[in-house]
């Protein structure tokens, strides 16, 4: 009886929440939220990425936020809002490191001056997160 009664406030509590109970925490321990900023207009754009060092293209990842502008996205930082114990993750472009941000550095400057806002185009930039 008590077991069936929790089974039914379980099945409340998926369907309102719509994210299955049981994967929350592998999900939670296998992403972080990845935050694009550019100072120069305000914008910033926030998304999860998978911890599982697959490039992924920031245009594609980023185009339905704030900080995709004319085809492309600029931003002046990248910051981990959602950390992870031993995450790292990196922005390539033109096969260079541009940014690199882990669990105890989670901001980068991307313009590579922290005294000035320039922004950075992302345009065929990618971002990798991963676990150590
Ligand atoms: C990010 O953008 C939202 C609006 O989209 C704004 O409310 C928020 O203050 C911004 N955050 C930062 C850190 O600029």
């Amino acid at each position: 009886m008590h077991s069936s009664l929790a089974l039914v406030f379980g099945l409340l509590a998926t369907s309102i929440s719509a994210i299955p109970t049981g994967s929350i925490d592998t999900r939670q321990n296998h992403e972080v939220v990845f935050q694009l900023s550019n100072d120069k207009s305000g914008a910033n754009g926030s998304k999860p990425i998978a911890l599982d060092h697959e490039p992924k293209g920031v245009i594609e990842l980023f185009k339905d936020t704030p900080v995709f502008v004319d085809g492309t996205v600029y931003a002046t930082s990248a910051q981990l809002t959602k950390i992870v114990a031993g995450a790292h993750c990196t922005i390539q472009k033109d096969s260079h490191v541009i940014a690199e941000v882990n669990d105890r550095a989670t901001y980068a400057d991307l313009d590579g001056n922290p005294k000035q806002a320039i922004p950075v185009n992302l345009g065929g930039a990618f971002i990798s997160c991963w676990k150590a």
